[in-house]
């Protein structure tokens, strides 16, 4: 099957993206690295250095020889989250493109609307908006 994972470099998206791969399906991964974003903001990088999306993919593709598309896009940016799910025509979407700190909403109110803004924006593109003509801008 053909998979679209958004949010896939976050912490469930990239294990969903290789478990499905390596299963043979057809997977397209669609992020904008707001995680990584806020992490160097707040100084609170992971222990790991974190290789970017492609080199992942690329990685990945050396020790297992299957593919995962990488696009690098924001999903309250609905034209490319539109161009993308007709690229990748999935048949099926999996949506973690959230921030999902419950600390992080509320350390401020730049974080908690951007938080606001970022994930319902996010969703209602997710799981519509990239259909319709509707605009649902999230900055
Ligand atoms: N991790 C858990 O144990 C857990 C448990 C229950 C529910 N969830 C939910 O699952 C989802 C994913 O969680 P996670 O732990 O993988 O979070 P995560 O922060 O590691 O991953 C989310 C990914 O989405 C990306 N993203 C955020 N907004 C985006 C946007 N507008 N466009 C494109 N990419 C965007 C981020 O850059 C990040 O890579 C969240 O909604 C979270 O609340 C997670």
């Amino acid at each position: 099957m053909r998979f679209l994972i958004l949010g896939g470099d976050g912490y469930l998206g990239w294990p969903t993206a290789m478990h499905l791969a390596a299963r043979g399906h057809e997977v397209t991964v669609f992020d904008n690295y707001l995680r990584r974003r806020i992490a160097l903001e707040t100084d609170s990088e992971p222990l790991v250095a974190l290789l970017p999306l492609p080199e992942r993919a690329r990685r990945f593709e050396a020790e297992t020889g299957k593919r995962i598309e990488v696009v690098l896009g924001d999903c309250c940016d609905q034209e490319h989250l539109l161009l993308t799910v007709r690229n990748a025509a999935p048949e099926v979407m999996v949506h973690y493109a959230e921030q999902p700190s419950a600390p992080y909403s509320m350390a401020n109110q730049r974080a908690a609307r951007l938080t606001f803004q970022n994930n319902l924006g996010a969703t209602f593109n997710a799981i519509g908006g990239a259909g319709s003509s509707t605009r649902m801008p999230c900055r």
